[in-house]
């Protein structure tokens, strides 16, 4: 719980609380007009200063008539919920479902929207690209505004991507390699730049690491991303170390954005203590700003409305709620998202795959031989305790990590659902399973090495320029 979450509220939401606080003020009108005892006027008036007084710790904001609370503050609530269940914020992700976190609950507890077949099949009709698998299987399962970026696209108005990576180790984990996959789909997709954010800056605050380290953990990354296979012509990836200081405009958005968000509401939505730095304090600020198109002259000539589409993992969530809440108020777009799921710990989904624990985790450094140890030996089974029991009554792909993984990874969809059948019926064993999964997974890591080794430190440069990109708008 945050402390804007806490008692004064009784755990209410805003809008609740907004409501209640609407009707109080009528209630407070209507006993004055009747002329009602003083007494009963006084109590209703100290209630309505209570309610007030909750309403500005729970939203940071004052109560106003006719105005109710903003998307930021109605979807401030990261913490645990009442019933125990999902946390889900940019440092934590834990459930007690066996299955992972229940992500149509927290398209409701965040208030975005849910990524249906209407709206694939729209994302196919106006690219004209079959949707990614990711998409076809319900990976990508979450967005913002997705609606009105596809009807500006159909009418020739074109938008850019924006996504990002905290380099806190030199190694990435599979996980990270989900939005990255996702946005080179999209970038392909739509033929649009992009920007990438590293924030070297945010490790250094949130982490025992120097600044030094940060930053070449940035560069070693950027190499990671590169081999993603992104444009050179359309992406431009940046070291907030290194940007931050050579450009004015993003700076210059920086600040805007920090006049118009409140202590309060950081609180709120990252659950910021007092003994908190004040670099972390400020810092939503800066990984908003790459959401805003005038952060970049050299490669939207200083237009401030060209559109921007962020697609990440849910976690990231919480900085772009308070950036859609700030973006009308400094005159600029929201920019749109598009969400994931969690790849899952080797453990199991009630945690994602995580860096700063190594067994939960497949790196991207990972040999053919570890990659199989860790299948093998990690990986948690839906299968049965014998191979008896497991033919008589089948394994339950449902809680099953291998089987979890081919979703993102087998690119067949035939394949996956055989698979599916059959570990359910128990014709196919957790071992088999498993030597499918080691199977994908070890040549596409090996490719992915194979692509890093011709990453120069010439391409590096050429990609984390600040300089014009391929782009019409
Ligand atoms: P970071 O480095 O924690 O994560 C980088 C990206 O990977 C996603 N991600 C995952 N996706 C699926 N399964 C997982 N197990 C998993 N773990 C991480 C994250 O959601 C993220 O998209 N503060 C950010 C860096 C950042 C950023 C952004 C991310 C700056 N600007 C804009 C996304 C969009 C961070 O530390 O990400």
């Amino acid at each position: 719980m945050t402390e804007c979450q806490g008692d004064g509220a009784g755990g209410i939401t805003p809008m609740e609380l907004y409501h209640k606080l609407s009707e109080q003020g009528d209630n407070v009108r209507a006993l004055k007009s009747d002329k009602a005892p003083k007494a009963d006027v006084d109590a209703a008036v100290q209630l309505l200063l209570q309610l007030k007084l909750d309403y500005k710790l729970l939203t940071g904001n004052d109560y106003k008539q006719g105005s109710p609370p903003t998307e930021a503050s109605v979807t401030q609530d990261n913490g645990p919920q009442e019933d125990g269940e999902d946390q889900v914020d940019p440092w934590n992700v834990t459930t007690s479902n066996a299955k992972g976190v229940d992500y149509d609950k927290l398209i409701v507890r965040f208030g975005s929207s849910k990524v249906d077949q209407e709206l694939v099949d729209r994302i196919e009709k106006v690219s004209g690209q079959r949707a990614h698998r990711f998409l076809r299987r319900g990976i990508f399962f979450s967005h913002r505004d997705m609606h009105q970026v596809l009807d500006a696209y159909e009418k020739q108005k074109s938008f850019y991507l924006y996504t990002g990576r905290g380099p806190s180790s030199e190694a990435l984990h599979m996980g990270h390699l989900i939005p990255f996959i996702f946005t080179k789909w999209l970038q392909d997709a739509f033929d649009i730049p992009l920007v990438i954010q590293l924030t070297d800056d945010e490790k250094y605050l949130w982490k025992d690491l120097s600044l030094e380290d940060c930053h070449r953990y940035a560069v070693e990354n950027a190499k990671d991303i590169i081999a993603c296979g992104f444009d050179v012509d359309k992406t431009f990836i940046f070291s907030d170390l290194d940007y931050m200081g050579a450009s004015p405009d993003f700076y210059r958005n920086v600040v805007k954005i920090q006049k118009h968000v409140t202590f309060n509401q950081v609180k709120g939505i990252f659950g910021f203590t007092d003994s908190d730095c004040i670099g972390k304090i400020s810092f939503p600020a800066i990984q908003a700003a790459p959401s805003f198109s005038n952060s970049f002259p050299q490669i939207f000539k200083g237009r401030k409305d060209v559109q921007c589409l962020i697609p990440c993992a849910i976690d990231q969530d919480p900085y772009f709620r308070m950036t859609r809440d700030v973006a009308p108020r400094i005159g600029y777009p929201k920019p749109a998202l598009l969400h994931s799921t969690f790849f899952p710990a080797l453990q199991g989904a009630q945690t994602k795959m995580s860096a700063s624990d190594a067994n939960s985790s497949i790196f991207l450094t990972d040999t053919p031989k570890q990659i199989k140890n860790k299948v093998n030996k990690h990986a948690f089974s839906g299968g049965r305790d014998t191979v008896e029991d497991h033919r008589k009554f089948g394994g339950n792909p449902d809680v099953d990590v291998s089987f979890m993984y081919l979703t993102f990874f087998l690119e067949d969809d035939e394949q996956l659902e055989k698979i599916r059948q059959d570990y359910t019926s128990g014709a196919l064993l957790t071992g088999e399973l498993k030597k499918i999964l080691i199977e994908t997974l070890q040549p596409m890591i090996t490719a992915h090495q194979e692509r890093r080794k011709q990453v120069t430190e010439e391409t590096v440069r050429k990609f984390m320029t600040p300089r014009p990109l391929n782009f019409q708008y």
